[in-house]
């Protein structure tokens, strides 16, 4: 088969490898029919993730077909479309028990694996281990397009931005940074009857796109963000300000939006130290969460999707084939001069 394969920092190729195959009587093997590039991946070509060594295939989301399965899988069987999600997890250890598997300790201590610890899914075929527990059925109403965004963005900004930050009804959400993450949260605070969602973003293209998936008011960053934000919510400040980029000045910014009593929800990978100016939050009694996504909230997400609360498609803004997997990661990588959020990669 071909796979998107890692040659160390810079280095990529769509060439010919082995086949997956079954290896444990808890894996299946899925073609793979559609698939996506992440954020992550960008930062792996960038050397950034010293796990992921050469030979690695790449790629951590995928949509496909159900085409071999090892001899203890019972709930899935040749033939299932299937959603493969960012996390594996083996349903049994302490951290899948308490609804955590981005802690899976059978799988390695992190359940995100796939393009990282394994093999994964920017290939023709892919080895999905503990099928039972990580694989979700793609009901006949969801497609492709749609299910392949539930791998892991709309996930990371449902879980570890909107239900981390608590929105409930009637509140007013800030959400910095409206990337694929950022705009998935913004997609899913309708969810919990948010009444204000103000998108905060550099980019013109992206925070026009925000305005498209829900937010009822567009901040372009400019000398005077926070007091923009706050004139906005008659300036008392946010109830929940969710932080989707990743920098120290973009964490702070969300710190400075959000009222008393209010939810700071850290969606951001970090790569330096950040300096909270805990001499004034500390009074304000407020929360602050992060974490990585458990992908826990797929089968409620699928469910929305399918009865059209949540138009997932939205998200996938160009189309290329394997074979056009170079240019695919050129456009993702260069999104905002692309106008691009996601890419839709399909077999042909
Ligand atoms: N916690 C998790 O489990 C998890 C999972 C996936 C991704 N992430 C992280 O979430 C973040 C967002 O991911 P993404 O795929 O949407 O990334 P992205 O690069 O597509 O989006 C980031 C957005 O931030 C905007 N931005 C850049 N600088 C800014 C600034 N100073 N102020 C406001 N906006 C600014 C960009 O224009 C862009 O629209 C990344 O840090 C990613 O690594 C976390
Ligand atoms: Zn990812
Ligand atoms: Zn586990």
């Amino acid at each position: 088969m071909k796979a998107l394969v890692y040659h160390g920092p810079g280095k990529k190729s769509w060439e010919e490898v082995p086949d997956a195959a079954i290896q444990e009587p808890t894996d299946v093997v899925v073609r793979v029919d559609t698939t996506t590039i992440c954020g992550t991946d960008l930062h792996i070509l960038q050397g950034d993730v010293a796990a992921v060594t050469d030979g690695r295939i790449l790629g951590h989301e995928a949509v496909g077909t159900v085409t071999e399965t090892g001899d203890a899988v019972t709930g899935f069987q040749a033939g299932d479309r299937v959603l493969v999600p960012a996390i594996t997890k083996c349903g049994r250890c302490a951290y899948c028990q308490r609804g955590m598997p981005s802690h899976c300790q059978t799988v390695g201590g992190i359940g995100w694996i796939f393009g990282h610890l394994i093999d994964g899914t920017q290939a023709e075929t892919v080895r999905v281990p503990y099928a039972d527990t990580s694989l979700y059925a793609v009901p006949e109403s969801v497609t492709n397009e749609q299910a392949i965004f539930l791998a892991d963005s709309l996930p990371t900004g449902y879980e570890v931005g909107v239900l981390a930050g608590q929105v409930r009804p009637g509140d007013t959400v800030a959400v910095v940074g409206a990337g694929a993450v950022g705009l998935s949260a913004i997609l899913t605070t309708g969810l919990w009857g948010a009444s204000k969602v103000i998108a905060i973003d550099t980019n013109k293209f992206r925070l026009e796109k925000a305005l498209e998936f829900g937010a009822t008011d567009a901040v372009e960053v400019g000398p005077a963000t926070v007091a923009d934000v706050i004139a906005l919510t008659d300036g008392l400040g946010v109830d929940v300000s969710i932080e989707a980029v990743g920098y120290p000045e973009t964490l702070l910014t969300a710190a400075s939006l959000v009222r008393p009593g209010g939810s700071i929800a850290n969606i951001g990978v970090h790569g330096t130290p950040v300096e909270l100016p805990m001499q004034d939050m500390w009074i304000q009694n407020v929360r602050l969460s992060m974490g990585l996504v458990d992908t826990v909230s797929i089968p409620t997400l699928l469910k929305m999707v399918a009865s059209g609360r949540i138009p997932a498609e939205k998200m996938g803004t160009h189309r290329f084939t394997f074979g056009e997997m170079d240019e695919a990661y050129d456009v993702f990588k260069n999104a905002a001069a692309n106008s691009a959020l996601k890419v839709v990669i399909t077999p042909a």
